[in-house]
């Protein structure tokens, strides 16, 4: 506990709140330092000592010094390096996002004085890449590691940045996506593209009722995704290993929901997602990125986007049907939204499709 003498006013109760908003008009109330009371008396900590005509105007006895408990004022990283440098928190890892910055080492150690809880900083040094969707970073201050364990949406997942995919700006999206879901749920859930199970163990943990198969090409996001279900205590569940455009036979006419996380590429995957789904239909999530004009004002660019998804999206299905020879009997979007910028004038959009198909 930090404590220091401080010049002070002492009131009597009854007047405390009356001087206390005095003072803080005039701007002589430490905000810094604790209030102290006894039985009678309340003794308000000031930036100074009261001059004459002040203590007269306020209608207080002459200021004391008495030692007050002083708060530690949360200094945040502009404070400290003099501008706010662009990074992300993956469980104890800050991956700094910025390609052009400089004195990284600086940003770096200020970042984990600042957040005793991060113990790596790491800046990105390429794009998301490859089949995989991983991107490769760098270690530039603390430990030597690039796995972490990181908390979201009241779920945990254990995960390498070098080795998966993970977004820790999904959340939000992720949360989305679950509270959809009812929490008496019985039905088949496929997530297609489920990397480490961020989307699965989140839905499977709020509907215990219901079965989630959880489909990745990598590896690793496999191995990460079983003992993510372990770490969280879901039952329900499967993780599969494998090429979705190769094993979705195994899933043919199972689906009530379906995720499609997998922006740009998604659309090459529609007639996979199109036969899993039950005969009836369902529900699916898909990720797009897709445009907006140019030089557009930033409210009209967004719905640009948003109408040119929903409408290649509306298209797509139409196609995709003919070629897998199924019928549509209604084709309704529920909602489309931006769920991140992507680059400039690029955004992800998310849209929930609802599916009917002639029996
Ligand atoms: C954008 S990431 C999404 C991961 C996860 N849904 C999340 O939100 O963190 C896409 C994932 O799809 C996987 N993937 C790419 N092509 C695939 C394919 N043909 N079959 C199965 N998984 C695939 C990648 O390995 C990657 O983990």
């Amino acid at each position: 506990m930090n404590t220091e003498n401080l010049p002070c006013v002492k009131v009597e109760k009854s007047r405390g709140e009356e001087i206390r908003r005095a003072l803080k008009e005039l701007k002589l109330l430490r905000f810094d330092a604790r209030i102290t009371t006894n039985d009678n008396f309340i003794y308000l900590p000031l930036i100074r000592v009261l001059k004459k005509d002040e203590i007269e105007e306020i209608g207080v006895e002459k200021p004391l010094i008495r030692e007050f408990e002083v708060v530690e004022q949360r200094r945040n990283i502009e404070d400290i390096i003099g501008f706010k440098p662009s990074y992300e928190i993956v469980g104890d890892i800050a991956v700094l996002t910025d390609a052009d910055l400089t004195a990284e080492l600086f940003v770096a150690h200020a970042l984990m004085n600042l957040h005793k809880n991060i113990k790596v900083v790491a800046k990105r040094i390429s794009p998301v890449e490859g089949v995989f969707r991983k991107r490769k970073i760098t270690i530039i201050a603390g430990e030597n590691r690039t796995e972490t364990m990181h908390k979201e949406n009241g779920c945990r997942y254990k995960l390498d940045l070098e080795k998966v995919y993970f977004n820790p700006r999904l959340a939000n999206e992720r949360n989305r996506v679950a509270s959809q879901v009812d929490r008496r749920e019985k039905g088949e859930i496929i997530d297609m593209f489920a990397g480490v199970g961020s989307f699965s163990i989140q839905i499977a943990k709020r509907a215990p009722l219901s079965h989630v198969t959880a489909i990745d090409i990598n590896p690793y996001a496999i191995q990460y995704l079983r003992e993510n279900i372990k770490l969280n205590g879901v039952k329900n569940v499967e993780a599969i290993e494998g090429d979705i455009k190769e094993i979705y036979v195994k899933f043919r006419n199972r689906a009530d929901r379906i995720i499609m996380n997998l922006p740009k590429s998604a659309y090459l995957f529609l007639d996979e997602a199109l036969c899993m789904l039950n005969p009836q239909g369902g529900i699916i999530h898909f990720y797009d990125v897709e445009s907006s004009y140019p030089r557009g004002e930033q409210r009209k660019s967004l719905e640009t986007a948003i109408t040119r998804a929903k409408e290649k999206l509306m298209a797509k299905i139409k196609e995709a049907c003919g070629r897998e020879g199924l019928l549509l009997r209604s084709l309704e979007i529920l909602e489309a939204r931006k769920v991140k910028p992507y680059a400039p004038y690029l955004y992800i959009i998310g849209i929930d499709a609802v599916i009917g198909f002639v029996l």
